[in-house]
C-alpha cells in the first residue's frame, strides 16, 4: 500500500505532461496555467483518486490522467475562486494569486484552459480504453465539477455574501463547492477500479462528509490559522462578508460538527470491503490541520 506523499509525487511529476499534451499554445497561456498548476497545494483529490482506484484493484497509472484532469479542475476553481468579482484574494498556494501576476483577463482564461484541457486529457484517455470504465469516469468527473456541483456551489457561495447565515443554505454550498470533487475523486478512482455501483455510492459518501469536514475545518483556519502555513491569506471570509460555518455556529459548534462529520466518513469506509488507511489517515487527522 502506497503511503500519501508517494502518490503526491507520482502526481506532481505527471501534471505539466498532461498540460503540455493539450499540444502547442501561447506562451502566456502556458505560463500561467503552469504558474498556479505548479505553485504547490496538497493535491488531496487527485491523491484519493489514485488510492481509491489502486485500493480496489484498479492500476494507478490507468487513472493517473483522470488524476490530472482533476487537479487542473480543482486549480482552475481556485483561480476564478480568488478573482477580483469573486473571493479577491491575493495569495494562494504560498504566492501572489494568478491574477495579480497575469491580470484579470489572463485568469480567467488560465481558468478556462485548465479547464477544457482537463476534459481533453480524460476524453484521449477515456477513448484508448476498451471498455466504459473511462468515459464514467468522466462523466462523473464533469458532473460534479458542474452547474449541479462545484460551479453551483460557487454560484450561491457569491450570491450569499451579506446574507444572514441559514443553515439549508450554507450545507447546499459546503455540499457543492467543496464536497463535490472530493466525491468525484473517490467516485471516479473506484470506477476505474470496476467497482460495483453499492461501493462506489459508499465511497461517495465517504467523501461526501469528509467534503463537509473540510469546508468546516477550513472556515476554521480562515479565522485561526496561520496564513504563513496556509500559503492563504487568513481574516478574508469576515472581510468579504461571507456566509461560513463559523458565521452560522461559532468556532466550538463548528469544530462539534465537524466531528461529527468525520465520524459519518469512517464509518462509510467500515462499509467498503478495502483496506483504505490513506482516507482514514486524511479523516482523522482533519480536526489537527494547519494548512
Ligand atoms: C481549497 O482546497 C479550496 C477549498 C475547497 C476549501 P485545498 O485546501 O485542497 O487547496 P490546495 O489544493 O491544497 O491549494
Ligand atoms: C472555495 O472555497 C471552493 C472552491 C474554490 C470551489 P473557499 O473560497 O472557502 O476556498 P479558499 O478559502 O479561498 O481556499
Ligand atoms: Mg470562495
Ligand atoms: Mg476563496
Ligand atoms: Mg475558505
Amino acid at each position: 500500500m502506497k503511503r500519501f506523499e508517494e502518490y503526491k509525487d507520482a502526481v506532481n511529476k505527471a501534471l505539466l505532461p498532461a498540460l503540455h499534451s493539450a499540444g502547442p499554445m501561447p506562451e502566456k497561456l502556458e505560463e500561467s496555467m503552469a504558474y498556479s498548476l505548479s505553485a504547490g497545494g496538497k493535491r488531496l483529490r487527485p491523491v484519493l483518486l489514485l488510492a481509491s482506484c489502486e485500493a480496489a484493484g484498479g492500476d494507478p497509472e490507468e487513472a493517473m490522467a483522470f488524476a490530472c484532469a482533476l487537479e487542473m479542475i480543482h486549480t482552475y476553481s481556485l483561480i476564478h475562486d480568488d478573482l477580483p468579482a469573486l473571493d479577491n484574494d491575493e495569495l494562494r498556494r504560498g504566492k501572489p494569486t494568478n491574477h495579480m501576476v497575469f491580470g484579470e483577463a489572463g485568469a480567467i482564461l488560465a481558468g478556462d484552459g485548465l479547464l477544457n484541457t482537463a476534459a481533453e486529457v480524460m476524453a484521449r484517455a477515456a477513448s484508448g480504453m476498451n471498455d466504459l470504465r473511462g468515459t464514467k469516469a468522466m462523466a462523473c468527473i464533469m458532473r460534479h465539477a458542474g452547474v449541479s456541483g462545484m460551479i453551483g456551489g460557487q454560484s450561491l457561495d457569491v450570491a450569499s455574501e451579506n446574507q444572514e447565515p441559514d443553515e439549508e443554505l450554507l450545507t447546499y454550498i459546503h455540499l457543492h463547492k467543496t464536497a463535490d470533487l472530493l466525491e468525484a475523486a473517490v467516485e471516479a478512482g473506484l470506477i476505474l477500479a470496476g467497482a460495483e455501483p453499492e461501493l462506489v455510492e459508499a465511497g461517495r459518501q465517504f467523501a461526501c462528509h469528509y467534503g463537509l469536514a473540510f469546508q468546516m475545518t477550513d472556515d476554521l483556519l480562515d479565522v485561526d490559522g496561520d496564513a504563513a502555513l496556509m500559503g492563504k491569506n487568513t481574516g478574508m471570509d469576515a472581510e468579504q462578508h461571507k456566509m461560513t460555518w463559523v458565521a452560522l455556529k461559532g468556532v466550538e459548534k463548528t469544530r462539534e460538527d465537524a466531528e461529527r462529520e468525520i465520524r459519518l466518513a469512517c464509518e462509510a469506509l467500515d462499509r467498503l470491503p478495502w483496506e483504505l488507511s490513506i482516507h482514514r489517515e486524511l479523516a482523522g487527522s482533519l480536526l489537527d490541520r494547519k494548512y
